[in-house]
């Protein structure tokens, strides 16, 4: 039986991905950063999970207003980097793990999650720079990916508890999944952050230091954050935080932290990042 061993939950500055890229993470303004994620990388290195389910959203790269999946998840065999403007990242492609996407896809269905099935996606920051984090660099990834995309860029996002709801499915589906597999589920983008307008720059520690603490202490109290509440206290690019409860919702009701990084600033965004395990 498959089952779920982890969950993780990171931030996806693309200015981290061009950091690693072109090897400044030595340098004062990201040791700081990086310092943060190198208990996980050796952890991830014990783990060894098979597959990832990866909850991150496309930042209009490879869906743009004409196509707008709520939840889409990616089926295909491989994902290419996308190239965002300045050629696609130096990473290796993604492999994919379309068995158990395709049985995701079905279990998801027919538990009245109409969820878009992707056959092909060209991976963004959102999903790329999550994989740096955890793996480093690498000539090859070490574990399968299945990619779950998120809209959280156009209005109206889903809501914090929908995404709460699609993660207890998840959670269903995997343990449904006949093969001997272990899977974790990351949750990522946020935390605080806004790009545009009068308020960029934004940064609300306060509010990411308790959402941290809710996901372990009081995590139903995050399913009834209303979209305003984001908007307001972690930006208008902190919405992406909803995806981090898909994740937590896969866990089950109570979680063991076993690590917890939290940095400002990474270009401008409050990167944080988390490990539970469920035990439960
Ligand atoms: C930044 C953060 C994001 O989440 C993103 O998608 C793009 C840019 C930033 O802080 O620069
Ligand atoms: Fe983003």
């Amino acid at each position: 039986m498959a089952r779920i061993t982890a969950g993780v939950a990171a931030s996806h500055v693309p200015a981290i991905g061009a950091a690693m890229d072109h090897d400044k993470v030595g340098t004062d303004y990201w040791r700081p950063l990086f310092e943060g994620f190198t208990w996980t990388r050796s952890w991830m290195a014990e783990q060894r999970p098979d597959v990832v389910i990866l909850v991150y959203n496309d930042h209009a790269t490879d869906f743009d207003l004409r196509l707008i999946p709520t939840f889409a998840i990616g089926c295909a065999d491989t994902f290419q980097p996308a190239d965002e403007g300045f050629g696609p990242r130096p990473v290796p492609p993604v492999t994919g793990h379309p068995e158990l996407a395709w049985h995701l896809a079905q279990s998801l269905i027919l538990d009245e999650f109409d969820i878009t099935i992707a056959n092909e996606l060209a991976v963004d920051h959102g999903l790329t720079v999550p994989m740096s984090l955890m793996f480093g660099k690498t000539e090859a990834w070490p574990a399968r990916v299945i990619p779950v995309v998120v809209n959280v860029v156009q209005y109206p996002p889903p809501t914090g508890n929908r995404c709460w709801l699609l993660g207890e499915a998840i959670r269903r589906a995997v343990l449904s999944y006949d093969e001997d597999l272990d899977v974790q589920i990351w949750g990522t983008g946020g935390m605080s952050h806004q790009l545009q307008g009068p308020r960029a720059g934004l940064i609300n520690r306060d509010f990411d230091v308790a959402f941290l603490n809710r996901l372990v202490t009081d995590p139903q109290a995050l399913r009834r954050i209303p979209h305003i509440e984001y908007l307001r206290e972690a930006g208008s690019e902190g919405i992406e935080l909803v995806m981090w409860l898909i994740m937590r919702g896969a866990l089950g009701a109570d979680v063991k932290e076993l690590h917890r990084h939290y940095h400002v600033p990474a270009s401008n965004t409050a990167v944080g990042h988390i490990v539970l395990e469920p035990t439960s």
